[in-house]
């Protein structure tokens, strides 16, 4: 893994080449990403739906978000990793807004954060901004408004709609945002918004116009048997390989075929015949001063 990329090297990309994001959650999921090609990891507050089995990304809390963003920074990836502002992480005061942003960078270790609205959280944006942490926004169809909005539709399909979301990208551009995810919106929007402001938009659900595009790595890989959105392309069937192998491997411990040759320690065999000797009777070990079976045991380790 080479050097890390910056909220300013994406928000450059703005027209130029297509930027890849995916979710991850913790250090094997970001290696994969990494060696991927990311050009950016996303720590999602959907995190709580694909990993931690809870219906919906309300439930995730700082705390938790900070330990998945450190779990994938173990990883050590060149990606810019962005840590997700979970739910009231951002919605009271600014000053809350700050030092919550500013847990998932020190304590967390990403690069810069991401939060969804518009306008109405422009106050926590620029407070953020000023804390010296970039800031991605996230606008259209925002999981974390499930309620407000009246379940997961996609936004913007009438004009008034669609011309709000076009303002509340210009302003969040204007505040200084380095990109704007753009989720589940109709394609003709994703692409004025994408054609009007100065930074990269990342579609998910939002068209191909978009500056990038990014899905969530277990919908990607098939890691799960759940029904998707309509935007989600699956690029492979993981959770059947997973259960393939293992059913495999349950068939290889049943038969006896597992373990093999392969996966077995041995010992010397003078060490197996004093082992032999040793258990005609403890006695015959106490009196002999061989070693004991500690010794044995470190023995049968480095074979
Ligand atoms: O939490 C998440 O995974 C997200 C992306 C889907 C954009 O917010």
């Amino acid at each position: 893994m080479g050097k890390q990329l910056t909220a300013p090297a994406i928000k450059a990309r703005k027209g130029g080449d297509k930027i890849t994001m995916i979710t991850a959650y913790d250090e094997p999921t970001a290696r994969i990403a990494d060696r991927a090609g990311a050009d950016v990891i996303l720590v999602g507050d959907s995190v709580a739906n694909v990993v931690l089995g809870r219906g919906e990304t309300l439930a995730m809390t700082v705390d938790e978000m900070v330990y998945h963003t450190a779990a994938v920074m173990t990883a050590e990836p060149s990606s810019l990793v962005v840590g997700d502002m979970p739910w009231l992480s951002y919605h009271t005061t600014p000053e809350e807004a700050v030092h919550n942003a500013g847990r998932l960078i020190r304590e967390g270790g990403a690069g810069s954060v991401k939060l969804e609205g518009g306008r109405k959280r422009l106050d926590v944006v620029s407070a953020v901004l000023d804390a010296e942490i970039p800031v991605m926004g996230h606008l259209g169809l925002t999981p974390q408004s499930v309620h407000a909005m009246g379940g997961y539709r996609v936004q913007g399909k009438q004009a008034a709609a669609a011309y709000e979301l076009i303002t509340d990208a210009k302003a969040l551009a204007e505040a200084g945002v380095f990109a704007i995810v753009l989720e589940g919106v109709p394609d003709v929007l994703a692409q004025m918004v994408t054609d009007e402001i100065a930074v990269p938009t990342i579609g998910i659900g939002a068209g191909a116009g978009c500056d990038g595009q990014v899905l969530v790595f277990h919908d990607v890989l098939g890691l799960h048997d759940k029904r998707t959105a309509k935007f989600v392309r699956q690029y492979a069937n993981l959770a059947d390989v997973a259960v393939e192998a293992l059913e495999q491997f349950f068939a290889d411990i049943r038969s006896g075929a597992f373990p093999g040759e392969e996966e077995t320690y041995h010992m010397p065999a003078e060490s197996a015949e004093i082992l032999r000797e040793i258990s005609k009777g403890s006695s015959t070990l106490r009196g002999s001063g061989i070693a004991t079976d500690s010794f044995l045991a470190d023995e049968a380790m480095e074979q």
